[in-house]
């Protein structure tokens, strides 16, 4: 059966858990053929499995985005890319004055280095293969504007932002389309807690329409951005956020 992204090979970062799992399943479903990449082995295993007992064409491998060495591996290891979904992230919640060293570096590592060694790696890969590719990256609402507690954070996507707009415009001779998806705040793993805490509780009552998000609300911009419809689409970030940024948070 013929689908929108048969024959395509999609590698998905941060695959392990939240918006990362549910892009893996949405390409797979989508006919493509998954690479499922981080830390968490057995979280991988189990979700690789899932998704071939639902029909799907899925593997694994282990990956440190903050390590170039191990994202060189596995881009090595995975020929034919032709849709990166550029996932991996953390966030550390502290006021300016009390991030450490240790906390700057860990986020700016995860959140912007480790985009970048995999957007590189990937993109020399593609380049050679002269068949073209995507690759989308997982920025955020804060890559536009600042909350408390999300310094470093904000940064590194807002650095995100940027980093598409200079790989878009360096590749598009190569008929590679460099996008990225700017989420507003989404359940998952990376905030279940903060959200249950009374902060969170109040932040949700400045949204605009008073709720988050829960993954399935980025499937559609994720298969515009994977699939042949952005053949026109490069450089954008393409903001998904219930209208978070319009009234603010
Ligand atoms: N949820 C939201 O509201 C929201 C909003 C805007 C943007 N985002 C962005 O969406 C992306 C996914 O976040 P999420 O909400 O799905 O969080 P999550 O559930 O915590 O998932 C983060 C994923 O990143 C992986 N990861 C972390 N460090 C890694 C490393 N060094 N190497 C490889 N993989 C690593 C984790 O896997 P391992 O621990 O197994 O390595 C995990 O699979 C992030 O970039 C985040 O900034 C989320």
């Amino acid at each position: 059966m013929s689908s929108l992204l048969s024959g395509k090979t999609a590698l998905v970062t941060g695959a392990s858990s939240g918006l990362g799992a549910r892009f893996a399943t949405v390409l797979a479903a989508a006919g493509a053929h998954v690479v499922l990449a981080a830390r968490r082995q057995d979280a991988l295993d189990a979700l690789a499995a899932q998704l071939r007992a639902a029909g799907g064409n899925a593997e694994t491998r282990a990956l440190d985005v903050t390590d170039s060495a191990s994202v060189r591996a596995v881009v090595e290891a995975t020929p034919g890319i032709d849709i990166l979904v550029n996932n991996a992230g953390i966030s550390i919640e502290k006021l300016v004055a009390e991030v450490t060293e240790d906390d700057y570096d860990a986020v700016m590592d995860t959140n912007l280095k480790g985009v970048w060694l995999m957007a590189q790696a990937v993109g020399r890969q593609m380049i050679a293969r002269q068949q073209g590719g995507k690759i989308v990256n997982i920025s955020s609402v804060l890559g536009q504007m600042v909350l408390t507690r999300l310094s470093v954070y904000a940064m590194a996507k807002a650095g995100v932002n940027q980093m598409t707009r200079a790989l878009a415009l360096e590749w598009a001779r190569h008929d590679i389309e460099v996008n990225a998806i700017a989420p507003g705040y989404i359940r998952t793993e990376i905030n279940r807690a903060f959200f249950d805490t009374e902060i969170g509780r109040k932040l949700i009552d400045r949204m605009l329409r008073r709720r988050v998000g829960e993954p399935e609300d980025l499937d559609a911009a994720l298969l515009l951005l994977c699939g042949p419809g952005s053949r026109f689409i490069t450089g954008s970030v393409l903001t998904v956020d219930d209208g978070q940024v319009l009234k603010g948070i």
